[in-house]
C-alpha cells in the first residue's frame, strides 16, 4: 500500500500541475478529496490492513492528504492572480484617481442648524408644525381677525377648503400650546410662504425662525437677554442692538430689532433684523378656549415671542446676490458652501 500511495502523490501533484482553469482544478479536487474520492477509498482500504501497519499507512496517507490538499490551495491561489492580472492589464495603476464629488449642507440649511444649536444651549427645543395651515392657527388663534390684511386672498395661498399656506411661523405657537402646559420654551423653524411678487430679495417661498417662552414671571428684560445673546453668539460679539416699538397682532408690547454689526456689513447703519413681543393675552385666552383648561392663564403666566427671516441673513452671511439662487437647484452654486 505504500507504494500505491505514493504513486496516489506523485500523480495528483502532476495532475494539478497541470490545471489551466478553476473548473478543471475543482474536478481534480473532487476525484482526490472527494468523498468517493481517491484518498477517501486510500483510508478505507486501511481498515483492512494488518494492526501494526495502521499507524505508519495512516501517517502515510495524512501526509499525502496534506500535500494534496496544498497544492490544490496554491493552485487555486495562482489562478486567481493571474485572473486579476487579466482583469487589470492595460489600467495603469500609477495614474491619479477620478474621486468622487463630495456633496454640502446648503447655506439656508448650515445657518439654520447653527441657529438651532444656540437656542439649545438656552434650552429652547424644536418644535413643528405643517407648512398647511388652518386659518385658526395661522391667524384667528393669533389674533389676527379677519379684516386683518394679512389675510387678503391677494396676500396668501387659500386652498379651496379654507386652509392656506402659513404665511409664518407663528402658527407652530398656537400648535405648540395647544399640546403641552407651561413652561414652555421652543424654537420653530420652517418655511412661510406669501404671494410676494418674485424678484432678488422675494420669493413665494422664504425660511423663518419662531420663537416662543412661556413661563411666570417671563419678562422684556428675558426676551431682550435671549435675542441679544442668540445674534451676538450668531454673528459677532461687537452687535449692537435697538428695541423699536411696533405692532404685532400676537404680541403686546411688540418690538422690531435692528443690528448694527460688522459681521452684516452695518457696523455703522441698522439693519432690521426680527419682530417680538410679550404674547398678548388674548392668545393665552384662546389657546386655553380651545384646550378647554386655564392652562394659560394670562393672570399666573407671561410670555414672549419672536420670529426671523433666515434667507436675508444667509444671503448676507454668504455674500449672496440673489435669493433666487437659493431655489434654483444649480450645481455650480451650491458647490461653493
Ligand atoms: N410672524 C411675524 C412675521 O412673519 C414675525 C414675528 C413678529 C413673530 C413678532 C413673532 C413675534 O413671534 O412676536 O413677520
Amino acid at each position: 500500500m505504500d507504494q500505491s500511495l505514493e504513486e496516489l502523490r506523485v500523480t495528483a501533484l502532476a495532475q494539478i500541475a497541470g490545471v489551466g482553469d478553476e473548473a478543471s482544478l475543482e474536478a481534480v479536487r473532487v476525484q482526490y478529496l472527494g468523498r468517493a474520492g481517491k484518498i477517501s477509498a486510500a483510508s478505507e482500504a486501511m481498515k483492512s490492513l494488518p494492526k501494526e501497519d495502521k499507524p505508519r499507512i495512516g501517517k502515510l496517507l495524512n501526509e499525502v492528504r496534506g500535500a494534496v490538499s496544498g497544492a490544490l490551495d496554491a493552485a487555486k491561489a495562482a489562478l486567481l492572480a493571474k485572473a486579476d492580472q487579466a482583469a487589470f492589464a492595460g489600467v495603469d495603476g500609477s495614474l491619479p484617481g477620478t474621486g468622487l464629488p463630495q456633496g454640502s449642507l446648503h447655506p439656508l440649511t448650515q445657518l439654520q442648524e447653527r441657529a438651532i444649536q444656540i437656542f439649545r444651549r438656552m434650552g429652547f427645543a424644536l418644535a413643528d408644525g405643517p407648512d398647511i395651515e388652518t386659518e385658526f392657527h395661522c391667524f384667528d388663534a393669533l389674533n389676527t381677525p379677519a379684516d386683518h390684511p394679512a389675510r387678503n386672498e391677494q396676500d396668501t395661498f387659500y386652498f379651496g377648503d379654507g386652509r392656506l399656506l402659513r404665511t409664518h411661523t407663528s402658527s407652530v405657537q398656537v400648535r405648540t400650546m395647544e399640546k403641552v402646559a407651561p413652561p414652555v420654551r421652543i424654537i420653530a423653524p420652517g418655511a412661510a410662504y406669501r404671494r410676494d411678487e418674485i424678484d432678488a430679495t422675494h420669493l413665494a417661498q422664504f425660511t423663518q425662525m419662531e420663537g416662543l417662552y412661556v413661563d411666570e414671571n417671563v419678562s422684556v428684560a428675558d426676551l431682550k437677554g435671549t435675542l441679544e445673546f442668540f445674534f451676538r453668539e450668531l454673528l459677532g460679539k461687537d452687535a449692537q442692538f435697538r428695541f423699536r416699538p411696533h405692532f404685532f397682532p400676537f404680541t403686546e408690547p411688540s418690538y422690531e430689532v435692528d443690528i448694527k454689526t460688522s459681521a452684516l456689513g452695518s457696523a455703522d447703519r441698522w439693519l432690521e433684523i426680527a419682530g417680538c413681543g410679550m404674547v398678548d393675552p388674548a392668545v393665552f385666552e384662546a389657546i386655553n378656549t380651545r384646550r378647554g383648561d386655564r392652562a394659560f392663564d394670562p393672570e399666573k403666566v407671561t410670555g414672549f415671542a419672536f420670529g426671523f427671516g433666515l434667507d436675508r441673513l444667509a444671503m448676507i452671511l454668504s455674500r449672496v446676490p440673489d435669493i433666487r439662487y437659493f431655489t434654483d437647484n444649480d450645481q455650480r452654486f451650491l458647490a461653493q458652501f
